[in-house]
């Protein structure tokens, strides 16, 4: 007996409101269901095609769509020659060595995966080596080694220090990209991920490495890097140091994709997940469901999905007859706006729920700072810093990107103003 399937009625394989990355290759989630970002996509493309190497930023919101951006950009780039990998690199900011040896592992990743018999050749070889041993660091940070780890017989697994990679990370990566270049490449591309969840110290600490390993790994022809990441981590890491900010192309600031594009895009999920082509799926949400949660969640993609995912489970379990009807707005408002105060409750505690409820109260759509929510709790400052400091953290606040000589702007996320909808 196969598994209940609630998505069955609408004549959904599976649940159309997945919140992960687009890939390529994937059939539940292939980088064909992708939409708009037309330009931004010409834009990535064109700076690599038009230089040796080169260094491009994307920029954003949680949820907007960064990282799908890239997938696509990788899979047009490898389709015109250029060698890259399916995963990305998440940067460590613990030291420029380290660094060199995931850039390193990440030129190696798309040499294999776009040369299956790369392993004869010296160069990938040399590379293959230390990167199998910068692997075995990562896995276990506690070995540590004076010395090197390659050139030995083979495969004895020791880790290589850092300092070491300083050494010969950038002569083994030269010969590794050129070796790429040789065999027909166009470039390599590598795709570095996660300035999203940094502190600010770790968003410095990386700005500090990347401008250590410029010479010797970041201007290298026929390295083409796109770095990912939050508006406020990105801009750090770019302009904190001028020999950075100088070979770096200005970050794409993506903008939340057009409620036309999320239409599109949902329908193309439905049309992808279809059961049976000749059993046409039915709509499982009304518009006015999509409109709404893209308006309360500004775009957040991922914030939007995870809401119609929890709450179209929860009532389709509760669903007695198989007529599905489309979701309309109050069903679906009252389960979400039920099950985020629970979690939202629980996650901040009483105090700080009542805070929000006050901040809500004033207008959920509201910008606030520190000053006015300092009138608005009558609290002083401090007090108010502390807070949202822990309000952030439970995902249930949003600082807007800086501005210079500004206050930081806060909004509420998706998930409070959910939570104290007022709807009728
Ligand atoms: N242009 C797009 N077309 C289709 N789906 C997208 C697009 N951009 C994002 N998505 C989907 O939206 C969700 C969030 O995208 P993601 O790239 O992870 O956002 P970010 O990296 O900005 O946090 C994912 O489920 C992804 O598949
Ligand atoms: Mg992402």
């Amino acid at each position: 007996m196969p598994l209940p399937n609630v998505w069955e009625i609408f004549h959904l394989k599976s649940s159309p409101y997945f919140q992960t990355t687009l890939q390529k290759d994937s059939n539940t989630k292939p980088l064909s269901l992708f939409v708009g970002r037309q330009r931004e996509l010409q834009r990535l493309l064109a700076t690599i095609g038009s230089n040796l190497g080169s260094r491009q930023a994307v920029a954003g919101r949680p949820g907007l769509g960064k990282t799908t951006l890239v997938q696509v950009v990788k899979d047009r780039a490898r389709t015109a020659s250029y060698w890259t990998a399916d995963d990305f690199i998440s940067i460590t900011t613990e030291s420029s060595g380290v660094l060199l040896g995931q850039l390193l592992a990440g030129v190696y990743d798309a040499v294999v995966a776009c040369n299956p018999d790369a392993d004869d050749d010296p160069a990938v070889e040399e590379a293959q080596q230390l990167v199998c041993s910068v692997r075995l660091r990562s896995g276990s940070m506690s070995v540590s080694v004076a010395g090197f780890g390659v050139g030995g017989g083979g495969s004895e697994a020791v880790s290589t220090p850092p300092s070491a990679l300083i050494l010969d990370g950038p002569r083994i990566l030269r010969n590794l990209l050129n070796y790429a270049l040789r065999k027909g490449a166009k470039g390599v591309l590598l795709h570095l991920n996660n300035l999203e969840n940094l502190s600010k110290a770790d968003t410095r600490n990386a700005a500090d490495v990347l401008r250590d390993i410029r010479d010797s790994a970041l201007m290298l022809d026929g390295l083409h890097v796109i770095v990912v990441g939050a508006t406020d981590a990105v801009r750090t890491v770019v302009n904190r140091h001028p020999q950075i900010r100088s070979v770096f192309s200005n970050p794409i600031i993506l903008k939340e994709l057009t409620l036309s594009n999320v239409y599109e895009l949902l329908n193309n999920r439905y049309q992808a997940l279809q059961i049976d082509a000749n059993k046409p799926f039915r709509n499982p949400v009304e518009d006015s469901v999509v409109e709404k949660l893209y308006d309360i969640f500004r775009g957040d993609l991922r914030g939007m999905f995870k809401s119609l995912e929890d709450g179209m489970q929860t009532l389709l379990l509760d669903m007695i007859d198989d007529a599905a009807l489309p979701t309309g707005l109050n069903d679906l408002l009252s389960v979400l706006k039920k099950q985020n105060q629970e979690e939202l409750k629980e996650e901040l505690g009483p105090t700080r729920w009542r805070l929000v409820l006050q901040w809500a109260g004033a207008d959920p759509g509201s910008i606030q700072t520190q000053t006015t929510l300092s009138n608005i709790w009558d609290l002083d400052i401090e007090e108010v810093s502390d807070i949202m400091e822990k309000l952030a953290n439970s995902g249930a606040v949003e600082a807007l990107p800086k501005r210079p000589e500004r206050e930081i702007d806060y909004l509420l996320t998706g998930k409070v103003r959910l939570a104290t909808l007022d709807h009728s």
